[in-house]
């Protein structure tokens, strides 16, 4: 979603901004800005479109050592460069970019604002006019500033620009995630540290409601109150290379090819000296204590939570109920008396999980959070956190952390499971070496899942997924990253539930992807398969080495039963993004989409 940098140092600020801006490509954008500032005053540059679109704008001989820049997700008004960001105060004095929703800007407009004329459709606009109002009326910018905080309902991560203050740039955030990064002679603002890893790796987190004071050399902290608050820098364990393309055309092929090496790892990382899998104790201790978990979740880390069902019952023994987190925010059901959270989330930054988080911690229940982003929101805020170790996840469409999530999750259930004295029935770090190498089979038959993904959808509107069981959560995922970067109109339907209403849709020719790598049910997919062939239908059946057929299509490598979903998802990965590739789409940065949704 949308992104911020900042810089104030001593070189020219125009190219690192548009870097930064670069990085944060992926999140998901319509249109982007900067603005830098000089002894002539704020020079404001923005554009509809792609970065590339806005450096063709930026003016070259603009020199200047401070400025801020952002990429916009439209909320509040459609992408144009009018609402696009830097937006200015009416005297230009101040300019803003910011990050989050603020619900009630319009009652802030007609209270405080109803001489002001507005430029664009924003709600941020709303901000930096009542900076500038409050500025009017007497306060200093810092006074302004805050007072406009304590009014503001909603999420903002801000940076603001004042033409009187040409040393400074005033931060401040609320829900939205955003960093101090520092340097010597420079520091920087960036809502990820991916976007200024060019340069430096050190970086100060702000809490919600905190104000930043960013100068060259110094920053000061301060509340809402203007308390002055310390805090400690960390290192971002982020290399440089691995935010890179490299050789591969798309971060979502990369991301694809990298699942045998994070299964290794997470291997690695869950593994005592003993040579077993671990996990913090309070974690397992948690586990034990609930009489339920509540795994919730959006996209694909719903679609995740539905597979780790499986594992934490089958193997745990410990009722399971996987919500999506934006259902259960307001429909809430009755909870079982010891529930456990469980949040799972590439981001650890859905607005939607988080609005959960925040409300179950108010009832007094524990979360565990599970995710790829160390010091993420959602990590900050559960009571516990599990890695997910998949090295950063660029591509919109998720494919490495979903593989990670389920491998993270059944390392929770089986460690769970060990401490009371269940045997969950095989040797999870053997087959999860199975597991790697099964994905490294399946990344080496590209060319025969390209010819499948052709022959099924190259001409098609739509297509269906079918599996029963763990088999029809796979197919839910398979359908979600074939529409998201195909736009081919995509559903998941269990196998059994086709012939309820769906099969009305089935044409001459309509593709349905069948997944068949569950012995129990093997025959009755296959005869799913049959009714919709009777209608006309282009069926391809994905199936598991052992219970293939000849009229199978491709065959995965056998693993055990209840860890396919990590495999049986590779060719469907792989499909989509031959499917979005011949169809011309961006696979990377698929419309209307953003990485990290931060907005309810
Ligand atoms: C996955 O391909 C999607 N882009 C999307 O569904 C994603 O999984 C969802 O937005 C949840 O994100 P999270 O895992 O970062 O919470």
């Amino acid at each position: 979603m949308c992104g911020i940098v900042g810089y104030i140092g001593v070189n020219d600020t125009k190219e690192i901004l548009l870097k930064g801006l670069e990085k944060l490509e992926y999140r998901g954008y319509d249109s982007a800005g900067i603005a830098v500032m000089n002894a002539n005053g704020v020079h404001v540059f923005k554009e509809k479109g792609r970065i590339a679109d806005l450096r063709e704008i930026v003016a070259l001989d603009v020199m200047a050592n401070i400025g801020i820049g952002h990429t916009r997700w439209a909320t509040h008004g459609v992408p144009s460069r009018t609402n696009s960001h830097p937006h200015q105060s009416s005297s230009k004095r101040f300019t803003l970019v910011h990050n989050g929703v603020i619900e009630n800007y319009d009652l802030l407009k007609r209270e405080y604002l109803a001489d002001v004329t507005f430029v664009s459709e924003t709600d941020t606009e709303v901000i930096v006019q009542m900076i500038e109002k409050f500025v009017y009326e007497g306060l200093d910018v810092l006074e302004a500033f805050r007072k406009t905080l304590t009014l503001l309902h909603g999420s903002y991560a801000l940076a603001l620009l004042d033409e009187q203050n040409s040393d400074t740039i005033f931060v401040a955030k609320n829900k939205s995630p955003l960093l101090v990064g520092l340097g010597s002679d420079f520091n920087v603002v960036a809502s990820d540290a991916m976007a200024m890893l060019q340069v430096t790796n050190e970086y100060v987190e702000l809490m919600d409601k905190e104000i930043v004071i960013v100068k060259k050399n110094e920053i000061t902290i301060q509340n809402l109150d203007g308390e002055t608050v310390t805090r400690t820098s960390y290192i971002a364990e982020l290399d440089a290379s691995d935010i890179e393309k490299g050789t591969y055309p798309h971060y979502m092929l990369k991301e694809i090819d990298e699942q045998p090496a994070v299964m290794r790892k997470i291997i690695q990382a869950y593994q005592n000296e003993q040579g077993e899998l671990t996990i913090a104790p309070e974690i397992i201790t948690a586990m034990n204590n609930a009489d339920r978990v509540y795994i919730i979740a959006a996209g694909t880390s719903y679609h995740a939570g539905l597979v780790g069902k499986q594992f934490i019952e089958k193997m745990a023994k410990i009722p399971v109920e996987v919500h999506i987190s934006s259902e259960f925010g307001y429909n809430m059901p009755l909870l079982s008396e010891k529930p456990l959270f469980v949040f799972i989330s590439q981001s650890g930054e859905t607005a939607d999980s988080r609005a959960v988080l925040v409300n179950i911690k108010e009832m007094g229940y524990q979360s565990l959070t599970i995710t790829n982003v160390p010091g993420s929101t959602l990590s900050r805020e559960a009571d516990h956190t599990l890695l997910l170790h998949a090295g950063p996840e660029i591509a919109v469409a998720s494919t490495k952390a979903y593989t990670a999530q389920l491998a993270v999750l059944a390392i929770l259930a089986d460690v769970t499971a060990k401490s009371r004295n269940l045997d969950p029935g095989f040797d999870l770090i053997h087959e999860l070496g199975l597991v790697s190498n099964a994905i490294e089979v399946l990344c080496d038959s590209k060319e025969l899942i390209e010819h499948i993904s052709r022959e099924f959808l190259a001409v098609t509107r739509n297509a269906f997924f079918i599996g029963r069981g763990i088999d029809y959560y796979v197919g839910l995922e398979g359908a979600l990253k074939l529409k998201e970067i195909s736009y081919i109109q995509a559903e998941g339907f269990a196998g059994g539930e086709l012939k309820h209403g769906t099969i009305a849709l089935i044409e001459d020719g309509t593709p349905v992807i069948a997944l068949a790598t569950q012995e129990s049910v093997n025959l009755s997919i296959r005869g799913n398969v049959k009714e919709v062939v009777a209608r006309g239908a282009n069926p391809c059946i994905i199936s598991m080495k052992g219970l293939n057929m000849d009229e199978d299509s491709f065959v995965i490598p056998e693993v055990h039963e209840l860890l396919t979903p990590l495999i049986s998802v590779i060719p469907l990965q792989l499909i989509a993004y031959y499917a979005a590739l011949h169809r011309d789409c961006d696979v990377d940065k698929p419309r209307n989409l953003a990485k990290s949704v931060t907005v309810e």
